[in-house]
């Protein structure tokens, strides 16, 4: 997996990248690049943002600036871009980022990803050299970075040699293996801490048992359908 992510602040991601697991998958061959913008705009003093036409607060991205950058990097017109890979622009009007989402981001060569400041992006961003555009939920970010991060830290994980155990993924909350389900509840050490106990039945070495206890919890939890979106916890 290669994924370029154009933003205005690359330093955010210096910690990010250094997450035991995206570590792991970069080690692997995975390429995770970064591309500022501002290194490639024609306007004075760096400009990469402008006014709202119309009026209204707030800075919003320069479609020209945007289209230097995507052409400086990958060489082509960028609106020829989005048949070769997914082009994200992330944005809190856009597709919500769920485990259906991310499987089928996982199981992309290549992902280019477009960060937005301020109020966001010039509409044309989106209208013209972005594929998708990619929500992480109903509420406003001052900017795509920490959204960009919640996106590739959710599709890292999926690929071979992130996690240390490569079952870890199999049976974890949506996965085929729980039928979409959450996760089951996990305990340990210490058995009994302040009066509270852990299942007996998670302590009694019964394979069996164990397995159908968990998918029953499991199942408990609800699914993914509109009505247990939001479950009370
Ligand atoms: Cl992707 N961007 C911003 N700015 N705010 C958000 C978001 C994205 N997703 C939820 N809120």
């Amino acid at each position: 997996m290669n994924i370029d992510v154009f933003t205005l602040f690359p330093d955010w991601f210096e910690w990010f990248s250094t997450q035991r697991h995206v570590a792991n998958v970069l080690a692997g061959g995975s390429q995770l690049a970064f591309v500022n913008p501002r290194d490639h705009t024609p306007l004075s003093g760096g400009q990469v943002d402008d006014t709202p036409f119309g009026g209204g607060a707030g800075m919003v991205l320069r479609v020209d600036v945007l289209d230097i950058a995507l052409r400086a990097h990958y060489g082509i017109d960028p609106v020829e871009l989005r048949s070769r890979r997914r082009v994200i622009a992330l944005a809190p009007s856009g597709r919500l980022l769920d485990e259906q989402l991310v499987n089928e981001l996982a199981a992309e060569p290549s992902l280019t990803l477009l960060c937005g400041r301020y109020e966001g992006f010039d509409e044309r961003i989106l209208e013209h050299f972005a594929s998708d555009v990619v929500s992480i939920g109903r509420y406003v970010l001052s900017g795509g970075e920490l959204a960009a991060m919640v996106l590739c830290d959710a599709v890292l994980r999926k690929l071979p040699g992130a996690l240390g155990h490569e079952h870890s993924a199999r049976e974890e909350s949506f996965s085929a293996a729980l039928d979409g389900h959450p996760e089951y509840p996990h305990y340990t050490r210490p058995a009994e801490y302040r009066g509270w106990r852990v299942p007996e039945v998670l302590l009694s070495g019964h394979h069996e048992r164990i397995e159908q206890w968990r998918h029953e919890r499991s199942r408990e939890r609800g699914g993914l359908n509109p009505s247990s979106e939001n479950p009370s916890r």
